[in-house]
């Protein structure tokens, strides 16, 4: 079976990116991405590829070739569905903040509400593709959904996990370390699996496409992320006890990355990992074994989270103890907002818990984004509910430049690890800031015999 028109439904961070690739890589086939998110959908429609809602080193060009050829953005999700012979189903699913399994479980009513729009709609057979990050045997619920409230019509489900990291999109769809694709074990089931083989082997390496059965796959997304959640966690545990030693982070993460069972990346020690997914990802991890009476397992992953938030509470409470014990009214700058660089994306940012630690001492905090706008600093902020909105504006400020944000600071701290940090005017910034001149290193990037030298007082995690 060769297909020849896709819908995706959810058109965020993952459906975006993704399927603008798609489209790219496969002018042969229609490509709707669909969102009941009128905003986002004219975002992604603009005539203006600065105002796309995401912003992604690589994905404007992509978008601007695609879009309007085989590449088409909607409102219309019932349209699109009834045209696919393929439905990627990118929606989010989010941590539940209600009922049972509250903070823990993964939130399914979105998933489920495509399932059930998806069977409403369909007058002819589809392949279902699981894009979203889901629990385990999640595509039996999907299936039984779709078979018990559909009109007769004969449905596939696959799942096709996505490992793109945020700031790499792009780079990691051209060239991904492996595409994953599980299906039914029967010959339709396989015969579903070998059309999206299909559509990935227009530019993956087929050696690189591999197949499994459903519940390896959707297994594995969720454990992938735990693995490399872990690694962060591990390192972050070791940068507390370098600070006490005398052994620095760097020096210890080269030694032990250079052991190639070990491998070097994702030993970059820091104020602790964010994003949308490690965190929910492993809380979903915990919250499976939990339900499966796993108690060990439970709490061995469990661990990770509990780890990162020390992490990111450590920091905090190293700034107030080193500037005296107070932080009240002492203006200190955030360099970052990003829960990493190259990405808008401030979901479970690091810097949203510093800064609320901070501000529950009443410091002023004055924010530098390369790419965050200030309305979003404020919604993180307000989401907390650790103070009134009017609190937070009062509180905080952002800048257009880092160094209106640093003059008359105290102490910076650096919370993403944007690139262009490393290449501003050290002296300057040093030359508008109250003395002692603090820097908290929170992503280890910057130059400290540098700095140093200038006069600051540097501190990195890890050191
Ligand atoms: P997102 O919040 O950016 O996008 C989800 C979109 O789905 C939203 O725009 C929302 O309006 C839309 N949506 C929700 N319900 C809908 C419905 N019934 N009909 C139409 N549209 C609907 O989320 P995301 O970051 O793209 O993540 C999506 C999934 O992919 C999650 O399961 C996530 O775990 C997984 N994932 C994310 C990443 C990442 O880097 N962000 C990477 C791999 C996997
Ligand atoms: C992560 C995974 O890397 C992707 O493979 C996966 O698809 C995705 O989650 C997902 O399922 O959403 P992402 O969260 O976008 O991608 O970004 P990462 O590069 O993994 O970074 C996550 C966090 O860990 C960031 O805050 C980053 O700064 C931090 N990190 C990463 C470290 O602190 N140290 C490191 O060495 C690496």
């Amino acid at each position: 079976m060769t297909i020849k028109n896709i819908c995706c439904i959810g058109a965020g961070y993952v459906g975006g990116p993704t399927m603008a690739v798609i489209a790219q890589k496969c002018p042969h086939i229609k490509v709707t991405v669909v969102d009941v998110n009128e905003h986002r959908i004219n975002a992604w429609n603009s005539a203006n590829v600065e105002d796309l809602p995401i912003y992604e080193p690589g994905l404007a060009e992509v978008v601007q070739e695609a879009r309007g050829r085989n590449l088409f953005f909607s409102t219309n999700v019932d349209q699109a569905i009834d045209e696919a012979e393929m439905i990627f189903i990118s929606v989010n699913t989010p941590t539940k903040t209600y009922g049972a399994g509250k903070g823990m479980a993964a939130d399914l009513k979105y998933i489920e509400l495509c399932a059930r729009q998806i069977a409403k709609v369909a007058k002819s057979d589809k392949i279902v593709v699981e894009k979203s990050t889901l629990p385990v045997r999640t595509a039996s619920a999907i299936k039984e959904i779709l078979t018990n409230t559909g009109n007769g019509v004969r449905y596939q489900i696959l799942s096709n996990p996505e490992f793109l990291a945020e700031g790499t999109a792009v780079a990691d769809l051209f060239h991904p370390d492996r595409v994953l694709i599980g299906g039914d074990t029967t010959s339709d089931g396989q015969k579903a699996v070998q059309a999206l083989v299909e559509i990935y082997a227009n530019w993956v390496p087929t050696e690189k496409i591999l197949t499994t059965n459903l519940w390896s796959s959707e297994l594995s997304k969720l454990t992938a992320n735990a693995f490399l959640a872990q690694r962060v966690s591990s390192i972050n545990a070791l940068s507390e006890l370098c600070e006490k030693t005398g052994a620095d982070v760097n020096e210890v993460a080269q030694a032990i990355g250079l052991d190639s069972r070990i491998g070097p990346k994702f030993l970059k020690a820091s104020v602790g990992f964010g994003g949308s997914c490690f965190q929910k990802d492993i809380l979903n991890l915990v919250y499976i074994a939990k339900s499966y009476g796993l108690e060990e397992v439970a709490s061995y992953w469990e661990q990770v989270i509990i780890m990162n938030d020390h992490q990111k509470r450590r920091f905090a409470k190293n700034i107030i103890s080193t500037l005296y014990n107070t932080v009240a009214s002492k203006k200190i700058a955030f360099l970052g907002w990003a829960f990493k660089k190259d990405t808008n994306d401030t979901r479970e940012s690091a810097a949203i818990y510093v800064a609320d630690d901070l501000l529950n001492e009443q410091a002023a905090i004055a924010v530098y984004d390369p790419k965050v706008k200030v309305q979003q600093m404020y919604a993180d902020l307000d989401y907390l509910e650790s103070r009134t909105a009017v609190d937070n504006q009062k509180l905080l400020t952002a800048y257009p430049n880092p160094y209106d944000a640093c003059q008359g600071a105290h102490a910076i701290a650096v919370l993403t690890e944007w690139d262009e940090f490393k290449s501003y005017d050290w002296q300057k910034i040093y030359e508008g800031m109250l003395k002692p001149a603090f820097v908290f290193d929170g992503r280890n990037v910057l130059d400290q015999k540098a700095l140093e030298q200038i006069g600051f007082v540097y501190k990195a995690i890890g050191k």
